[in-house]
């Protein structure tokens, strides 16, 4: 028996729009690169790798507070027949759920890695023969048109581990969860690993690894660049920086440019002064407060927060508020 899973919908950005995107990024005074770039079929690998260092707690951190809480987590979600995931990579942790998700007849898996998202539905499908598994390549920054069609009587969960909700800017992530709010309906629900703020020195050693595999995984997002745009970035001139923003209660990443230096993408020609840097990556983190009111302002209400003993990490499930409650309105879809 084959397991071949086509996409159900394929909204991949085209090369034009990864072109502009990057050139109007690397035109500005901080020169920034879209974060999602980083998942080419390598930098996909270098992030399940990351997930595995011995630095990068929110991996196993949040495995561990599904697994333990499992039992209150299914009663929180009730019936819900269909699953999507924001982001799902390799989906090692929606096994979990799927294990005890019996009602499921649906999981909707979305990744902006093609051939990624393929292969780990093909895994999935394999393993749950009964599952309608219907794979979307999309980047999900952007609106989705899903047109699912539940069951009445039965629920969308929307799953989004990994504290991706961190690498959105507070009003984008506000405009993100809304958008959530507005796919699950009245009644449905999100569960959503939230990474928290702790020592700095923690979360600097987990995006600054002794073993080097972040600095790969960052300076990897050039390398694709250069496949994607005929690019002629050399990554070892650009040095790998996690750095804190207590202000704004972020990681950041950045590649810190060795020297001066001109790069062609193209036929455009990007200069760099020595020590020049390009933001690739916000990773917010949040307090129990902070989180509760940014899914207050998308629509939701915290049902249900569930942490580790060292309040590392957080697993959350949120409810869409449903018309009238908290004197709020549910926005026309
Ligand atoms: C997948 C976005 C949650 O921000 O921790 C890991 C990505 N970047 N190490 C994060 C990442 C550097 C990760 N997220």
């Amino acid at each position: 028996m084959s397991f071949t899973v086509s996409l159900y919908l394929d909204l991949a950005p085209k090369t034009d729009s990864f072109s502009e995107e990057v050139i109007e990024g690397l035109s500005r005074s901080q020169k920034t690169l879209p974060s999602k770039f980083f998942y080419d079929g390598r930098g996909s690998q270098l992030f399940d790798q990351i997930c595995e260092l011995e630095e990068y707690y929110p991996t196993r951190t949040e495995l561990r507070i599904l697994s333990e809480h499992m039992p209150e987590i299914l009663e929180a979600l009730g019936q819900s027949a269909i699953l999507i995931e924001y982001g799902s990579g390799t989906s090692t942790k929606t096994r979990l759920l799927l294990d005890n998700l019996t009602d499921a007849d649906s999981y909707v898996p979305i990744d902006i890695s093609r051939e990624h998202l393929i292969a780990a539905s093909e895994h999935i499908q394999k393993s749950y023969p009964h599952l309608t598994v219907l794979p979307v390549c999309a980047d999900y920054s952007q609106r989705i048109p899903l047109n699912l069609n539940p069951t009445p009587g039965s629920r969308i969960t929307v799953f989004f581990p990994g504290s991706t909700i961190g690498n959105f800017r507070t009003d984008k992530a506000v405009e993100f969860l809304s958008r959530l709010c507005s796919i699950v309906g009245p009644g449905g629900g999100v569960l959503i690993g939230v990474d928290l703020v702790k020592d700095v020195d923690i979360l600097k050693a987990a995006y600054d690894d002794a073993l080097g595999v972040t600095a790969l995984f960052n300076q990897n997002i050039l390398m694709h660049i250069n496949a994607r745009m005929a690019g002629c970035f050399d990554p070892d001139m650009f040095a790998h920086r996690a750095i804190w923003n207590e202000e704004e209660q972020r990681i950041e990443m950045h590649l810190e440019s060795r020297d001066r230096q001109t790069v062609e993408l193209g036929d455009t020609v990007i200069s760099f002064n020595k020590g020049e840097t390009i933001l690739t990556e916000y990773s917010h983190k949040y307090t129990l407060e902070s989180f509760a009111s940014l899914a207050d302002q998308a629509g939701f209400t915290v049902d249900h927060v569930w942490t580790d003993p060292d309040r590392l990490f957080s697993v959350q499930y949120l409810t869409a508020v449903t018309p009238g409650r908290n004197g709020r309105e549910q926005q026309p879809s």
